[in-house]
């Protein structure tokens, strides 16, 4: 499966950008960090990444932002396509989910 380079780029822009509360999510989830993403675990819950996403972006003392990132949205779309790539996920993406 190819996954959209654009998305892939705009994805990795994504988690390396600091939120409202001075953290990026790598700080958290980024390698040898207390968070580290694990691809096993990640397959796991590849379906709900959505609302996962959205407890780390709105809690403030993780990002700390205001608005929910909404599902189906570009952002979303690039989170999903750069995990996919980054921990060999593209299975679960292809079956799509929330
Ligand atoms: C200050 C630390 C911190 C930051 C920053 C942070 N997170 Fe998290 N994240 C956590 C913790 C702690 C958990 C585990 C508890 C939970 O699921 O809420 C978690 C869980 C997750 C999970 C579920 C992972 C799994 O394998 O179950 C995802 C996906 C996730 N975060 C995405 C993000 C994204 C995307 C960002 C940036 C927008 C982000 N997080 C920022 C601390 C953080």
């Amino acid at each position: 499966m190819t996954l959209d380079p654009e998305l892939v780029k705009f994805g990795l822009q994504f988690v390396e950008r600091t939120g409202a509360s001075g953290n990026q999510c790598l700080s958290c989830h980024g390698k040898e960090k207390s968070q580290e993403f694990k691809r096993r675990s990640l397959g796991a819950i590849f379906s709900q990444l959505h609302q996962k996403v959205n407890v780390c972006w709105l809690d403030r003392n993780r990002m700390g932002e205001q608005e929910e990132i909404e599902e189906g949205s570009r952002v979303m779309q690039a989170i999903r396509t750069w995990l996919a790539k980054e921990y060999r996920l593209e299975e679960q993406l292809a079956r799509g989910g929330k």
